[in-house]
């Protein structure tokens, strides 16, 4: 409370503006769905008299709340602010997107069931489905990379122990005698350093894969200082460095980290001036190379942004009138499986969020689903990343009532990160069946971060091998793919055997940044390995996921690649009061 009346007067003293005490009102009631529609109502009353009043006065709430460090209050809303008060601009603070836009920002209003809409098809799904027979014959390779946030700034020596989302930068508010200096090659609270991805790429290469896949960010979380010209320019030194280091082709996906601000992609109806038109511009320039290329014939990899089904993307709340699919990403969905199922080839889906967290909006998850469940005999795999962690999730039909083997109609692979903020560096190695393109095996390689020769040169190897792993433990026959009907098994042995599950928990990071998980917690963490749809996950939060992580509990839900965005501002300023 003393801390409160401090913060109070500070603000006062940086800001005369009359809505001042509204908003610090408003600020300090919100702790609940109603409260959180106030503070909205109170920020728009801002918003409405423009953007640079908006920023002023958001800017001096989180600097006076100590919510993060000045320069971060600063830059980060000076860049997103004015698409959150563009928002306030256009929609009733009493209504639905409010409603949303409270569980994007805090965690508050989450309980708005799915929208009801049925996905067009062009087609119904064929009553005799090709069957896609394996012939034994031997596995190809295919690499999976995601998450490198490669900071370019990275300094060796500068302060690695910092109050910052990263830190191994020269910041202006360094201090000049470094507790902790930055080694060559990479620390857990910074991201990775060039030195680090190239070490990567090096040993994807010797592995030899046909291609490769990326599931997205490319761009380092220091979110408050990112613009288009950097974003622009790591996503060009990352395509080059791929193209210069790996011989196979690499089908890449955009992360929410590849845009500036982070998070943002302008719906086409938002008619903004500031669209994300340079950040496509810039991949169809650099993917170019690699587009309509595949080493197998029949196999059709299908890209799509996630961004747009992302609550942190705050374009999608800019308006009261609801959008089943906002640019059409949905459809462009249907149109390729259309076309492959036409041709009787298969299909792998990657994209960067996956769709069961809840961290995606339900009403796109549930109508993405529809879309899997017609194409099911069609998709032979999805590959996402943005947890940073080796994670899996189940997709059911007959709406994920019987969770069972036989259900259990697609699985999404989740990618582990090269970023060390989350673990220790890893990517995922697949073996694949040649006719049917499905998954016979997926192996972690890492390199180990606390090891004392990281910092002279990281060296890789293998971390598991799945099948090896979990095989046994659900009786896995040795021709047998690591289907969906296999993943689920292994949620029934996790749910009964806790040192399988305790490994796997431990193996999330690669050991890197184990999160303790109780009986509770492993409830929480199976019952959302079961959920390719955000509707069926068992995260119900009460209040933000930043106000959770604040008050100590276990982030095994949560969003890991959020970075300090709006929400995190907003919820640590809420939190001091
Ligand atoms: C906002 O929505 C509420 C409830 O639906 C309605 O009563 C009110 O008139 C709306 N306000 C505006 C400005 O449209
Ligand atoms: C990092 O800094 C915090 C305080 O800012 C301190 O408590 C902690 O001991 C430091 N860690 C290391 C490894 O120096
Ligand atoms: C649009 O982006 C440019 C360059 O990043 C920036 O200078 C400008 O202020 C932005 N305009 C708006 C309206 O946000
Ligand atoms: C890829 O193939 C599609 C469909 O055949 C074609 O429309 C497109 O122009 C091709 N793109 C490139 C870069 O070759
Ligand atoms: C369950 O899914 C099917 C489509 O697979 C749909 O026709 C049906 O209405 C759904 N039932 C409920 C209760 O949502
Ligand atoms: C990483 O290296 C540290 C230090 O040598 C060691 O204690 C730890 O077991 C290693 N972790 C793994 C996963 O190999
Ligand atoms: C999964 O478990 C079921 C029931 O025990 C069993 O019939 C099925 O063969 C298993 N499938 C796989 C792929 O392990
Ligand atoms: C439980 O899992 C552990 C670790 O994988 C394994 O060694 C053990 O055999 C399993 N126990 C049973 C009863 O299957
Ligand atoms: C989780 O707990 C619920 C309620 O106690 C129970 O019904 C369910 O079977 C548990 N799930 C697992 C995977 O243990």
């Amino acid at each position: 409370m003393f801390f409160v009346f401090i913060a109070v007067q500070f603000l006062l003293a940086l800001t005369a503006g009359a809505s001042t005490d509204a908003l610090i009102s408003a600020v300090q009631n919100a702790d609940d769905c109603p409260s959180c529609l106030a503070l909205l109502g109170a920020f728009q009353e801002v918003a409405i008299t423009g953007d640079d009043a908006f920023i002023t006065e958001f800017t001096s709430l989180c600097i006076g709340l100590g919510a993060a460090d000045p320069d971060v209050c600063t830059g980060l809303i000076a860049r997103e602010g004015p698409i959150l008060a563009h928002d306030l601009r256009s929609i009733n603070t009493t209504g639905q997107t409010a409603e949303k836009l409270c569980d994007a920002l805090l965690g508050m209003c989450v309980t708005h069931p799915v929208n009801p809409f049925t996905v067009p098809f062009p087609k119904p799904a064929p009553a005799h489905p090709k069957v896609f027979t394996s012939r034994g014959r031997a596995p190809f390779r295919v690499v999976h990379l995601s998450d490198v946030h490669i900071d370019r700034m990275y300094t060796i020596g500068a302060e690695a122990n910092c109050t910052k989302s990263i830190c191994c930068r020269d910041f202006a508010d360094s201090p000049a005698t470094p507790t902790v200096p930055a080694g060559p090659n990479g620390n857990s609270h910074c991201d990775s350093p060039v030195t680090l991805a190239d070490s990567m790429l090096e040993e994807i290469e010797s592995l030899n894969p046909i291609f490769s896949i990326f599931t997205g960010d490319v761009v380092e979380g220091a979110t408050w200082i990112v613009d288009q010209a950097e974003v622009t320019s790591d996503l060009q030194d990352f395509n080059a460095e791929m193209a210069s280091k790996l011989s196979a082709p690499i089908f890449p996906s955009l992360g929410n980290h590849d845009s500036a601000p982070v998070n943002a992609f302008a719906r086409t109806t938002s008619n903004a001036v500031n669209n994300s038109q340079w950040v496509y511009d810039t991949q169809s320039a650099g993917w170019e190379q690699w587009i309509n290329r595949t080493a197998a014939s029949e196999l059709r990899i299908i890209s799509i942004n996630t961004q747009f089904w992302y609550k942190q993307n705050y374009w999608l709340y800019d308006s009261d009138v609801l959008q089943p699919d906002p640019n059409g990403i949905l459809a462009f969905i249907v149109e390729a499986l259309q076309a492959a199922e036409d041709a009787g080839d298969r299909a792998w889906i990657i994209g960067h969020i996956p769709l069961g967290k809840e961290d995606t909006l339900v009403d796109q998850s549930n109508y993405y689903d529809q879309v899997l469940q017609r194409y099911k005999n069609t998709i032979a795999g999805q590959f996402f990343g943005h947890s940073h962690k080796d994670q899996f999730e189940i997709a059911y039909n007959q709406n994920y009532t019987e969770q069972t083997a036989e259900n259990a109609v697609s699985v999404g692979l989740i990618g582990p990160a090269l970023t060390p903020t989350s673990g220790n560096p890893a990517f995922k190695v697949y073996e694949i069946d040649p006719d049917t393109f499905e998954v016979m095996d997926a192996s972690v390689m890492f390199t180990n971060i606390s090891d004392p020769n990281f910092q002279i040169k990281p060296t890789w190897g293998l971390f598991y091998s799945a099948r090896e792993l979990y095989g046994p433990l659900v009786g896995l026959s040795p021709t047998e793919p690591l289907s969906p009907a296999f993943w689920h098994n292994l949620t029934e042995v996790f749910a009964t055997n806790d040192t399988a599950f305790q490994m796997w928990n431990a193996f999330q990071s690669r050991d890197g940044a184990v999160i303790a998980c109780d009986a509770d917690c492993a409830n929480t963490t199976i019952c959302d390995m079961r959920a390719f749809r955000s509707e069926n996950n068992c995260d119900t939060p009460s209040a933000g996921f930043a106000l959770r992580k604040r008050a100590g509990e276990a982030s095994h839900d949560s969003d890991e690649c959020e970075g300090a965005g709006l929400s995190h501002i907003l919820s640590r300023m809420v939190l001091s009061v």
